[in-house]
């Protein structure tokens, strides 16, 4: 078995049950668009696609021990050096930390992450991401539907490869139509 496979299998005992939108298949869904947006990019693809697998085996919001990715990482065959790259990939991933990516692998990383987020997955993950804590269908502030403006119809302007900035386009036009007809039936203007 190479380093992806058993980096693979990890993840999938890591997200199983998983509830919050941190799902395996989000995983999977995020790996597919780095394989797409990498393609003639001059990056390290083993560094890659190792920090697509692990990049939210540590999120704080899912309350998971701090150092689970470094303990893979030492127990597979790769570099110290290699290792290293993969855990500053994932440090500079993140939306609420709000870091700026230092190398194209964070670029492209960051990008496959972020597209996940929006369009009608998006839609999905974050209704079961409230539902998952148990938050009422409403407009108040800390609701799911407020967390398109806080949040993701921010994300299509900042990507960073010319590929998922295509992608993000229709993703973006798609959120904000299903969020127009959300709530001209909400009000009960629809016609
Ligand atoms: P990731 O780290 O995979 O980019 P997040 O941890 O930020 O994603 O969130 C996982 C999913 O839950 C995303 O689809 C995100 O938009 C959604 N989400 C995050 N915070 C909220 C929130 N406060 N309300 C509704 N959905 C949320
Ligand atoms: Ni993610």
């Amino acid at each position: 078995m190479n380093v992806i496979q058993e980096t693979k299998q990890f993840i999938e005992t890591i997200h199983a049950s998983d509830s919050s939108g941190h799902d395996v298949a989000h995983v999977e869904r995020v790996v597919r668009l780095v394989e797409r947006l990498m393609e003639n990019e001059p990056v390290n693809r083993t560094v890659l696609l190792l920090s697509a697998y692990l990049h939210d085996v540590e999120d704080h919001k899912l309350g998971r021990p701090k150092g689970l990715v470094k303990q893979h990482l030492s127990s597979i065959d790769i570099t110290d050096e290699q290792a290293n790259l993969v855990m500053a990939v994932i440090d500079e991933v993140s939306f609420s930390k709000g870091k700026t990516p230092t190398t194209r692998e964070s670029e492209i990383l960051q990008d496959a992450d972020r597209l996940d987020a929006i369009g009608a997955i998006g839609i999905a993950r974050t209704f079961q991401y409230a539902g998952s804590l148990g938050t009422p269908l409403d407009l108040a502030e800390t609701s799911a539907v407020q967390h398109f403006q806080d949040k993701l119809l921010k994300l299509a302007g900042n990507m960073h490869t010319e590929k998922a900035k295509r992608l993000a386009m229709s993703r973006h036009t798609f959120m904000q139509q299903f969020l127009e007809q959300f709530h001209e039936e909400w009000d009960g203007i629809d016609t």
